[in-house]
């Protein structure tokens, strides 16, 4: 098994990473059971795939278990299912004590951070993500949140679990446009931190089918550790986490969530994002041509002709916005990014043209 620590004082934790982890995780938590409740929050669709088993094996090693079940998708986030999940809790006879488990993708794992952060002023959880765009990015670093009807994850803590377990062989039953969705997730670690990295994920972009999943994600997770260790709060190096996520979300938001997944929105906000540090003399005519071709690896979603005027209002609404400034990321080169205040509404809107 390999181990990453992500190491922010006393709140480190581990980030477990093996196939066939699932089975083991009962064992690797004996040692936190002293007899609290576990709760495991998740779908019903993943509990009927692998929570009822874990939560076997839980119980059978001495764990008082139960669970709780969020709708699919974004709905899972309203305030009313954060209150449905708090109400369940209490009506469990859940105490300060609790554990939670979070079993499932992005959405999932950011309720049930987030409950975890709340109920009764904060209780533990772990992060057990089922999706390749959680493993690699959600369930690490700690970000939590729910929407408002003003906007996606206005409401959050930044709250770090007390381990993070990655089964990469629960891909298997991951829907192929789910897996794609995370591979531009992976594509942008090399091109915002290790050109090397990159240049192997390009590689292995020619046959998807022979992805070697384990290696990559071990490495991707290491990136991630490495940031949110630097910059747990977002107030500097975090944010180049966000490269092709500007336009990315304004694209999701335009084509409608669901849609367009975030990793498809976010492998063409990686190319608009490339283009225009091109345009600002960063990166090399070279260096775009190899992000984008390798992007175009991926069998996205052909985008139905749209109005760039339509999306700019979706990027200027961006909540990484400071004072009325966007905080663009953009590549210096491929394998280094920086942030700039400098890009103008007319480069973004050419930007578009480039993915039409
Ligand atoms: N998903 C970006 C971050 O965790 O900062």
């Amino acid at each position: 098994m390999n181990i990453i620590n992500l190491n922010l004082g006393d709140r480190s934790y581990p980030i477990h990473i093996a196939s066939g982890l699932l089975d083991q995780i009962s064992s690797i938590l004996s040692e936190k059971n002293r007899g609290q409740k576990w709760i495991i929050i998740s779908q019903y669709r993943l509990m009927e795939l692998f929570g009822f088993d874990l939560m076997g094996r839980l119980k059978s090693s001495g764990f008082t278990t139960d669970f709780i079940t969020v709708p699919i998708g974004e709905a899972a986030k309203s305030i009313n299912e954060f209150s449905r999940i708090i109400s369940q809790m209490i009506e469990m006879n859940c105490d300060r004590s609790t554990s939670i488990l979070a079993l499932g993708g992005g959405v999932v794992g950011d309720v049930a951070g987030f409950a975890a952060s709340t109920f009764m002023r904060g209780v533990d959880y772990y992060q057990i993500p089922t999706t390749l765009l959680a493993m690699v990015d959600s369930a690490i670093g700690g970000k939590t949140g729910i929407n408002i009807a003003e906007g996606k994850n206005l409401v959050g803590a930044i709250y770090q679990p007390k381990a993070v377990f990655v089964d990469p062989t629960l891909l298997k039953s991951l829907p192929k446009e789910e897996v794609i969705s995370g591979l531009g997730e992976i594509i942008k670690y090399g091109a915002i931190k290790d050109k090397e990295f990159f240049n192997e994920i390009s590689n292995s972009l020619e046959n998807i089918e022979s992805f070697p999943f384990e290696k990559i994600i071990y490495r991707a997770c290491e990136i991630k550790a490495d940031i949110v260790t630097l910059d747990e709060r977002e107030g500097s190096i975090r944010r180049i986490l966000n490269f092709g996520h500007t336009i990315g979300h304004a694209l999701e938001a335009h084509f409608g969530y669901g849609k367009l997944r975030h990793g498809e929105a976010v492998s063409y906000g990686m190319i608009c994002a490339g283009w225009i540090s091109n345009q600002l003399g960063h990166l090399s005519d070279n260096d775009y041509q190899r992000l984008k071709k390798t992007i175009e690896k991926l069998p996205l979603p052909m985008l139905n002709n749209f109005d760039q005027n339509k999306i700019l209002p979706f990027v200027k609404n961006d909540k990484k916005t400071v004072s009325g400034k966007l905080n663009f990321v953009i590549l210096d080169t491929l394998g280094s990014a920086i942030t700039t205040k400098d890009v103008s509404d007319e480069l973004i809107l050419n930007s578009l043209k480039v993915i039409q």
